[in-house]
């Protein structure tokens, strides 16, 4: 047993920064952040929270599924920068959306997290306990991100994307296989403190008041080595060759590195699509963002099979293959 998506959905906030606000901003050009990164523009939140941007992605997945709000029985929101501590954001979609039947909590394994939400949620259906739900991440980095910062402002962008899934039925869709990982004795090289109260004594993670800290050239040789040996060991698991994958869709953190894991793997790069140019690193929103877009203009139909695969802080890592 296993799930099929039904459905999905994205929200971005309405204002776009631009590199060349950016420039204005810190030391840096609309160059140098193209070609080290491929980002050209990112939606920043206003008005938008963490819980809105994921409610909106809801509301538009469960519309693509043709499913009302009080069928969903789990909403699972990986998130790694909501606004509040308590309650948690799934519990504030759940009211938004007016999903009164489900059970809802957060995940956060940073842009590990929808990767990892999808895969308890999988693990949930399967089991029998919850017969479908909603997976969303969604992000609002702005609202961590020291925006004098050039190694991360550049970065990082805000929004949420959404899958509904579901028992599946037919033969060979859904989840084929799945992996995930941690090594959680480097998390000083990606990590944000908490901005409240008593400082926990972690001396391996840098003081940085409340904002991200990042060691990018870490997270870089981290992520290049790491994605494409979880590949290939999610692949070994399906019995499937990179041959039958029709899409990789990685967390988009960087084109070069997308780059990078494609030419290690010996696939094409046109087989790993991409919306960093737009959009930025959304951490756990970055893959249901791209899947959303890809499902609206028929990129991915029935029958495609597709490999999701993240890495971010923690350090954390995961993937699966899905036959949409
Ligand atoms: O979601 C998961 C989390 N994050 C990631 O996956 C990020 C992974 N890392 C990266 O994407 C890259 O390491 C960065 C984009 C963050 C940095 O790119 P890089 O090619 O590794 O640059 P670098 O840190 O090696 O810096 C090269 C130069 C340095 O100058 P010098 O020492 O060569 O004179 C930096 O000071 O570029 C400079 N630099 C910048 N210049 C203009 C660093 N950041 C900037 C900037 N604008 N924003």
């Amino acid at each position: 047993m296993t799930i099929r998506i039904s459905g999905t959905g994205s929200a971005l906030p309405d204002r776009i920064l631009t590199n060349r606000e950016l420039e204005e901003r810190v030391d840096t050009s609309d160059e140098w952040i193209r070609e080290r990164t491929g980002i050209v523009t990112r939606h920043i939140a206003d008005k938008e929270t963490v819980a809105s941007l994921a409610a909106e992605a809801c509301r538009r997945a469960l519309a693509d599924a043709g499913k009302k709000a009080e069928e969903v029985e789990l909403i699972l929101l990986a998130s790694c920068s909501s606004e509040m501590m308590l309650p948690c954001g799934a519990c504030r979609v759940q009211a938004e959306i007016a999903a009164q039947n489900a059970a809802a909590f957060d995940i956060n394994a940073a842009c590990s997290g929808f990767v990892f939400a999808l895969q308890t949620a999988n693990a949930y259906i399967a089991s029998g306990m919850y017969k479908n739900a909603l997976v969303v991440g969604a992000e609002v980095l702005s609202g961590i991100v020291d925006p004098s910062d050039r190694n991360t402002c550049i970065l990082f962008g805000d929004g949420a994307g959404a899958v509904f899934c579901e028992m599946s039925t037919g033969e060979g869709e859904g989840m084929i296989a799945a992996l995930q990982g941690s090594m959680g004795d480097r998390g000083g090289v990606l990590c944000c403190r908490a901005g409240h109260r008593r400082d926990a004594d972690y001396a391996e993670y840098p003081k940085k008041d409340a904002f991200v800290h990042m060691d990018g050239a870490e997270v870089y040789s981290f992520a290049v080595r790491t994605v494409p040996a979880c590949i290939e060991k999610l692949l070994d698991m399906a019995g499937m060759g990179a041959e039958e994958i029709d899409l990789f869709l990685l967390h988009q953190a960087n084109i070069r590195i997308i780059n990078s894991v494609a030419k290690r793997l010996k696939i094409p790069a046109d087989r790993f699509p991409s919306d960093l140019e737009r959009v930025g690193n959304t951490s756990s929103a970055a893959i249901p963002l791209l899947l959303d877009e890809l499902n609206k203009c028929g990129k991915i139909v029935r029958g495609c099979k597709l490999v999701l695969a993240a890495f971010g802080a923690g350090l954390t890592y995961g993937a699966c293959v899905l036959q949409w």
